[in-house]
């Protein structure tokens, strides 16, 4: 039976907005979520949004503690869609990017990595040092794909929420989710 699982880390670069949206997203695509969120994470959660914890949490079918470096998404097989990390920090990309399973967002992307599955970063940072694009080719060398939270204009957005919403639906796209009544150029 094919696995409806998803994996969902958010780090703490600023756009935790992308991690709520994917989350969203993926719920109402009938996929079930597995969200991580690392300490820092939870500090831009507090600066950037009026969530509490618990809000947060409820908006996944699964919570794992970033120091619980035994949970379900630690192990290959535990068999899963693949995974977004939304926002990517520098310092999570970083990590991925050596296989430093130092916690459970970083374990369970390398894990997703070595079974070969899909992993999407939206790596949140401007400008970039040669540093952060060696990590960003690292990565891409290791199957998985960079992609910046970059807003596109075409599809004339009125709000900030569209325009998240865009990109958070295009990273759900990667990993063949199909998001209901997403605007698409063309259709
Ligand atoms: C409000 C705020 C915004 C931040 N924005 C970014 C960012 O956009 N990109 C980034 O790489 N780090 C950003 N940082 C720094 C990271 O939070 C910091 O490097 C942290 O160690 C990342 O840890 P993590 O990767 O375990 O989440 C931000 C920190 C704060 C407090």
């Amino acid at each position: 039976m094919e696995t409806r699982r998803l994996v969902v880390g958010i780090s703490g670069a600023t756009g935790l907005v992308y991690g709520t949206r994917v989350l969203e997203l993926a719920r109402k695509a009938g996929v079930e979520t597995h969200l991580v969120v690392t300490p820092a994470g939870q500090q831009t959660r507090a600066y950037e949004t009026d969530l509490t914890a618990r809000d947060l949490a409820a908006m996944a079918d699964v919570v794992h503690r970033p120091a619980d470096i035994g949970a379900a998404i630690a192990s290959g097989s535990f068999r899963t869609m693949g995974m977004i990390v939304a926002p990517c920090s520098i310092r999570t990309l970083s990590a991925i990017a050596h296989a430093n399973g130092d916690n459970l967002l970083t374990r369970a992307a390398d894990v997703t990595l070595k079974e070969r599955r899909r992993l999407v970063l939206l790596v949140r940072e401007t400008p970039l040092t040669l540093g952060h694009l060696r990590a960003m080719t690292a990565v891409t060398e290791s199957g998985g794909i960079v992609m910046p939270p970059v807003p596109a204009f075409y599809l004339r957005p009125r709000t900030v929420e569209e325009l998240v919403e865009h990109t958070a639906g295009r990273a759900l796209d990667l990993l063949g989710i199909d998001v209901p009544d997403l605007p698409r150029w063309g259709e």
